[in-house]
Formats: structure tokens, sequence, C-alpha cells
């Protein structure tokens, strides 16, 4: 018996449920935003998450907390204490967007996984950051395909709160939206040496601000041993330097400053017609 309640169900499905539902990990193949758009800060509703998700996100919060003490950029640390993260539960995205919006004017957009790149950029270039709501299963705990909640709202949010940081990032997302063909590659490359990758140098010494890095207990470790060769930041080195998603990061960037990330992002793209 078909009922009618079934069948409007169906149809409010979303890429991802459909994709959940036919046994597909739909976090592993990019997907445009559902007709409408995504739901955008107050709009975000918060998941009944089983106990088991909240014990997940408090295993990785607590576990990365440790291992950055002494590895994660000031401006990093700041942002998880503006965002007033705790182990304690998988915080709602709608709270999160909110002290976004107030410290930097950026607003947290709930989506289905991965995005194609214009749906993305799209965003970016709102100062609209999209953000998964859904936490890798504890066979993934050391290292998932696919972006979830740990890598958005760890890894990314927190960044998102420093006011340069937050200029450039949308700045990519328009630059990125002009960008064809090798220009597309290059600007990739930026975003994975920084946004993903990036080190920045502090009195202190070296420091991490990518997201990449900051949620994965190994690259954590890894990326501030002498494994690593670290350049400083020039984008015109940057957009040349290939990346292998698989591996552990033998060659990263350092910053000097927020700062010369934008004025240096600026001068290249415009160098490039890209803004
Ligand atoms: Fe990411």
């Amino acid at each position: 018996m078909i009922v009618q309640g079934d069948i409007d169900k169906t149809a409010e499905l979303s890429a991802y449920e459909k994709a959940a539902a036919e046994g597909i990990d739909p976090r592993c193949s990019p997907q445009h935003l559902p007709q409408g758009g995504a739901p955008i800060g107050d709009e975000i509703t918060y998941p009944d998450y089983p106990a088991l998700d909240h014990d997940t996100w408090n295993i990785l919060f607590d576990r990365q907390v440790k291992l950055l003490k002494g590895r994660a950029g000031d401006a990093f640390l700041q942002g998880v204490e503006i965002l007033e993260m705790t182990a304690g539960s998988i915080p709602h995205l709608a709270d999160l967007s909110a002290k976004l919006t107030e410290a930097t004017s950026w607003q947290v957009a709930r989506v289905p996984g991965l995005l194609h790149e214009k749906d993305f950029f799209e965003l970016l270039s709102e100062r609209i950051f999209p953000s998964t709501d859904y936490i890798r299963g504890r066979e993934e705990l050391d290292y998932t395909p696919a972006p979830d909640l740990f890598h958005d709202i760890f890894g990314h949010m927190p960044m998102l709160t420093e006011p340069a940081f937050a200029d450039f990032y949308q700045l990519f997302g328009r630059a990125a939206l002009n960008g064809r063909g090798v220009d597309r590659i290059k600007l990739e490359r930026l975003h994975w040496f920084t946004v993903e990758f990036g080190l920045i140098s502090q009195e202190e010494g070296m420091r991490v601000f990518g997201a990449g890095i900051l949620s994965s207990k190994n690259e954590v470790t890894h990326a501030l041993s002498d494994a690593v060769t670290v350049h400083p930041f020039d984008p015109e080195l940057v957009v040349e330097q290939d990346y292998d998603v698989w591996h552990l990061q033998d060659v990263l960037f350092a910053l000097e400053s927020f700062e010369q990330l934008v004025d240096g992002f600026k001068s290249w793209t415009r160098s490039r017609g890209l803004l």
C-alpha cells in the first residue's frame, strides 16, 4: 500500500539521503546544492545524534586539543574559544553561524557532503561556509576520505573568526569563480597550502592553521617535524607546488601574518585578472 505521507517523504530526501539509501558513500561524490539552496544559519536544524556520535566528537576533540598544545596557531586557539567549542557535545551549526556572524560576518550553511566546485566557491564568495553535520564512524577516527563535521567545524571554523583570514577566504571564493583551466589548478594549490595545510611563523616558533592538519592526528605531528620542508609563503611558488592528497605532506609553506596572505593573494589574483 502506498501511503501519501511516504511519497512526500521520498520527494523531500536530499541527494545525500538518497545516496545513503542506495548504499553509496555520499561523502565521496561531489553534489550540487539542493534546489532552493542549503539551509543557512537559523534555518539549520540540529540532528538527533545518537550518543555514539557525541562520544566520537568527544574523543576527537579531546585528542586534538591535547596534540595541538604548542602546535596550533594563536588565531585558531582563539577561534575555538570564540566559538565556545567544548568536548561535551557536537556543536549546533546554527549557533556556530551566529557566533561567526558576530565575529567576522560569516555564516554557516548545512550541506550534504562534498560540493561541486561552483557551488562551493559561490558560497565562499558570499561569506558562507558550507559545513556537513554528520560525523565519521568509529573505524575512521584517524582518517576519513571526505569531510565530516569534525573536519568542517573543528578544523575550519575557528580560523574564520580571524578577520584577515576571513577576508582572504571570501576573496578566494570570488577569484575561484573567475578561474579557468590552469588558473583553477593554481587556485586549488593556493587553497591546499593555506586553508588546508597552512603554517604560520609566530614568535614562539612554527604553528599550524590549516584545517587538514588541525583536524588530523597524523598530520599534526608530522607537519612540524623534520620530515617536512617549510618554505616561506610566496604565492608565485605555492601555485607551482604539486601535492598528493593520499600521503602525509612533505612540503609546506609558512606565513608571517594573515595580512601577508591577503596582500599576497590580492596581488597574485590581480596579476592573473581573477579579481
Ligand atoms: Fe577542508
